[in-house]
Parts: C-alpha cells; sequence; structure tokens
C-alpha cells in the first residue's frame, strides 16, 4: 500500500516535472543569425507567422558580407554565430542567411542539439511548388551560387527541373544604400537578369536575404509571366512545423525580438528599421 502511494506520488511528481519542463522549453527563444542586416527579412516573416514566439537576432555585421568569402572562413564565423545563440538557451536555431545555409548547414546541424532550420530547402520546395514548366532561376551572392546548394536542393525535389543560376554581387550593397527602387538599381537587376530572361524561366528564386527589398523592380525587369519566391515564407513555415513536431510552440502570446551584432549597432539599427520596421530601436554589440 506505502509502496503504491509512495510510486503513485512520485509519477504525479514526475509528471509535473515533465509538464514544467516542456512548459520551459516552449518558453525559450529561437536563434535567428545572419551574416549581417539581410537576415531580417527572414525574421520579419518568422514573426509574422509565429508572433508570440520571443527572438534572438544576432547579425555578424562585423564580418559581413558572407557572399564574397570561401567556403572555409564561412563555415567558421557561421559555426560561432551558432555557439553564442546556443548559449542563450535557444530552443531552434535558425540560419537566416543563404549563403551560411548553403555552405554551412550541414556542420551546424551536426554539431548542434537543438533542430536547425536553413532557407535553402524551405526556397527550393517554394520554388518547386511554384513552378509549372520546371525551368527554375535562381539568384544569390557568389558563394550560394557557386556552392550548387540551390541547384541539388532543386534536383532533389524535381529531378528533371532545368536551373538557371546567376551570381548578382551588387545588389546587397544596393539594398543596404537603400537604393531598391531608383535608376541604378534597375540597371543593374536588367543587367544580372538578361540571360535569365532568354532562358524561358516561369520561376526565379530570390536566392539572398536582400533581394524581397528588390522584388518590385525584379518583377518589372523580368515580367508578370515569371512568379518571383522567396524563401523567408517557406522558411516561416518550415519553423512552425518543427516546432509544433515537437510540441515547442510557444502559447499564444506576444513575442519580442532582442537584436545582437557584433560591430556598428547604431548602423544596424537605421538601416535594419527599414527591413523589419520601427522595432529595431536598438542592438547590443558583443565581443569576438
Ligand atoms: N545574407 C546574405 C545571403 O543571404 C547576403 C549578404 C552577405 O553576402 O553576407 O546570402
Amino acid at each position: 500500500m506505502t509502496t503504491v502511494t509512495t510510486s503513485a506520488n512520485h509519477r504525479g511528481t514526475q509528471r509535473r516535472r515533465q509538464r514544467s519542463s516542456v512548459v520551459d522549453n516552449r518558453e525559450r527563444p529561437i536563434g535567428v543569425f545572419d551574416s549581417g542586416i539581410g537576415g531580417l527579412t527572414v525574421l520579419k516573416a518568422l514573426t509574422e507567422l509565429l508572433p508570440g514566439e520571443n527572438f534572438i537576432y544576432l547579425g555578424d555585421t562585423a564580418r559581413t558580407p558572407y557572399g564574397t568569402k570561401s567556403p572555409e572562413v564561412i563555415i567558421r564565423y557561421s559555426r560561432e554565430n551558432a555557439e553564442f545563440l546556443l548559449a542563450k538557451g535557444i530552443k531552434l536555431l535558425v540560419v537566416a542567411c543563404n549563403t551560411a545555409s548553403a555552405v554551412a548547414l550541414e556542420t551546424i546541424a551536426r554539431d548542434t542539439a537543438v533542430p536547425v532550420i536553413g532557407v535553402i530547402e524551405p526556397g527550393a520546395e517554394a520554388a518547386v511548388k511554384a513552378s509549372k514548366s520546371g525551368r527554375i532561376g535562381v539568384i544569390g551572392t557568389e558563394a550560394t551560387i557557386a556552392s550548387g546548394a540551390y541547384t541539388q536542393a532543386l534536383k532533389r525535389l524535381r529531378a528533371n527541373a532545368e536551373i538557371y543560376t546567376r551570381a548578382c554581387p551588387l545588389l546587397v550593397p544596393l539594398v543596404e544604400e537603400g537604393w531598391t527602387d531608383n535608376e541604378i538599381a534597375l540597371r543593374t537587376v536588367e543587367y544580372y537578369l538578361a540571360s535569365l530572361k532568354e532562358s524561358g524561366i516561369d520561376t526565379l528564386l530570390l536566392g539572398c536575404t536582400h533581394y524581397p527589398l528588390l522584388k518590385d523592380v525584379i518583377g518589372r525587369v523580368i515580367g508578370p509571366s515569371v512568379r518571383l519566391v522567396d524563401s523567408a515564407t517557406a522558411t516561416a513555415q518550415a519553423v512552425r512545423r518543427v516546432l509544433s513536431r515537437y510540441g515547442l510552440l510557444r502559447p499564444e502570446r506576444k513575442g519580442e525580438q532582442i537584436f545582437f551584432v557584433t560591430e556598428m549597432p547604431d548602423r544596424f539599427a537605421r538601416i535594419g528599421r527599414r527591413f523589419f520596421g520601427p522595432e529595431v530601436e536598438s542592438a547590443v554589440r558583443i565581443e569576438r
């Protein structure tokens, strides 16, 4: 009798402990990193779809851009970003940078105990869904295009897809300068998209965090018959699926965002407001 009571109590205590640890894990923030400011377009989609979640964002502004760097360096920087966020007790990590996702996702996921989600797979899935003909264009940084990560992901999903890629290195600085709708933006986009226009694609995957801000110009140049897909919304949906699968969705309440950067917090906040909104009031600088 005593034994039964004790063990029932024990089970009750265990259940309470389990329940409280589930609640604790739900309350943990989601970590998001990017090479700098651009990942805020992904964070925007995340906060729109998951308004109750708390987010910790890290922009590696001291070492941006990643798009012109070697895979070894991108992997090293990405690892350090992930370590910083993991030390904050996050429940899930979003690699909100196309370049880091293309080059470093596997390495990071291997070393990390929480789920890790990049932007490549979700973006490729969205593009395959959008495309009727299977002729898909991809634009991104030099490192993203050179990695072939989007081409491989698209081919895994649709083996007979025809993929046309183009690196567009000047688009990142244009967007950061706020030149998203002027003559220079138009001419630059025309120059980069010329070969893609001729290839007869029906879908164009915007494989860089900055390009959603150029959506109007890109749409005008590539024409109305080509659907534009960006990875941000699809990534947010993937994050929601994973949180739900692991019972980690935070009960609906208002979440908040905290911003960390490795350099120039004021510039980050100023430009970040264009990417995300007025919530980017300030950022905390961390030492590297
Ligand atoms: N965030 C990067 C990306 O999405 C663009 C900026 C960079 O080159 O670091 O690829």
